[in-house]
């Protein structure tokens, strides 16, 4: 059974990769462009003295943006995870592995997640489902994934959506606040929740940092989208399983295509940024604990990496385009890294920010020109 079970989470998490790096998978686009930055044709600033340095989970990073956890688990993922982690370290940029649940399972996957080796100095976050704490995960299994990677901070996902609409997917959500509670109060690293594609709204994140949660990645709507890749997965696993047909009505699926109405549903990455920050206004001006706000969720230039910061964001994640890129090399994914770098720095003098903290102070108008 546990062997059954083993395979098909295997081969889920190999459907994902090849359906999210299809043209595709990215429904939509999370509205950057609707900003615009108000140029400064006199920046009185020096391009090759820009600084595009930040300090991310007490480490030094060369860039204020970073690979967003994505994969693991079988060949093609840890081939992944090794191109990604050899070029983040070289560039000096943080750096995500996928949902480790897999390899808690089974000690031969630990090598697909292993990338510390690669990346010995950059900021590294290990990865798990929050719905998890609901199946028999606790404070140890926890401890395993972060020793697992040697991460600085464990990731939670909350991913309602996905996994309601995820044929084989786990929906019981109830109670985890108060686990998650236990879990920020002993792990030995900070906790960062992240949705994986619908955003994270002002409530949630309230309720979150009600609970100790001080890191919030909004992996909002724009970019690749799970509804769109579940429903793809599901067409073909309902014809396929008739067991699981049984669940296609346990969660009353009318006749539309779920993926297809719910690649609509999420909350913008700008806006759900914009969310975060108006908490941690509503913190600093109560002299309570800031918040730490990482945008992602369609970010694919570095003129959206510097929006995602000026709208609130201390880091902008990036995911399917540095996967697409790993899947080729690593000096494919340092091209990446280098283009995002060099895009952000244009963007940063085009409004005269020497910057990372002057960046954050621009700001942006609406994009009614
Ligand atoms: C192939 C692939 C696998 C992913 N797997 C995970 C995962 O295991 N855990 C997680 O938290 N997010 C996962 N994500 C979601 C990303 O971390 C990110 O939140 C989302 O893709 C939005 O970013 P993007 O638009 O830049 O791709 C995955 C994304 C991709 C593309």
């Amino acid at each position: 059974m546990l062997d059954s079970n083993l395979k098909n989470l295997k081969k889920r998490k190999k459907d994902h990769l090849r359906i999210a790096l299809s043209e595709d998978a990215q429904i939509g686009d999370a509205g950057f462009s609707r900003y615009r930055f108000i140029h400064n044709a006199l920046p009185e600033t020096d391009f090759d003295k820009i600084d595009t340095s930040t300090t991310f989970l007490g480490k030094k990073v060369n860039f204020p943006f970073f690979i967003s956890g994505m994969t693991g688990g079988f060949d093609e993922g840890a081939r992944i995870n090794q191109n990604l982690a050899k070029a983040a370290q070289k560039f000096r940029i943080a750096i995500g592995v996928g949902s480790q649940r897999v390899a808690l399972k089974a000690e031969d996957l630990v090598k697909t997640f292993a990338v510390r080796k690669y990346a010995p100095s950059v900021p590294l976050f290990a990865n798990l489902g929050l719905v998890q704490l609901n199946k028999g995960y606790g404070l140890k299994e926890c401890e395993r994934a972060v020793k697992m990677v040697e991460a600085d901070a464990l990731v939670f996902h909350l991913n309602p959506v996905q996994e309601a609409i995820q044929p084989e997917g786990d929906r019981n959500f109830s109670g985890l606040l108060v686990k998650l509670e236990k879990i920020v109060k002993k792990l030995t690293v900070p906790v960062i929740i992240k949705e994986v594609g619908f955003g994270l709204s002002y409530d949630v994140v309230k309720r979150l940092y009600g609970v100790g949660v001080r890191m919030f990645d909004t992996a909002g709507w724009g970019g690749t989208n799970w509804a769109y890749i579940e429903g793809r997965r599901r067409s073909v696993f309902t014809r396929l399983a008739p067991a699981q047909r049984l669940q296609r009505h346990a969660v009353g699926e009318a006749r539309v295509d779920l993926g297809e109405l719910f690649s609509q549903w999420g909350i913008p990455t700008p806006e759900s940024i914009r969310m975060c920050s108006k908490f941690e206004s509503e913190l600093i001006t109560n002299n309570q604990q800031p918040i730490t706000i990482l945008g992602s969720g369609g970010v694919r230039t570095g003129v959206d990496v510097a929006k995602a910061l000026c709208l609130g964001a201390d880091l902008a994640g990036i995911a399917a385009p540095f996967a697409k890129a790993a899947m080729i090399s690593t000096r494919e994914v340092e091209r990446l890294i280098n283009r995002f770098g060099l895009e952000l720095k244009i963007a940063m003098f085009g409004v005269g920010a020497k910057n990372i903290s002057k960046l954050k102070k621009e700001s942006l108008t609406l994009n009614d020109f």
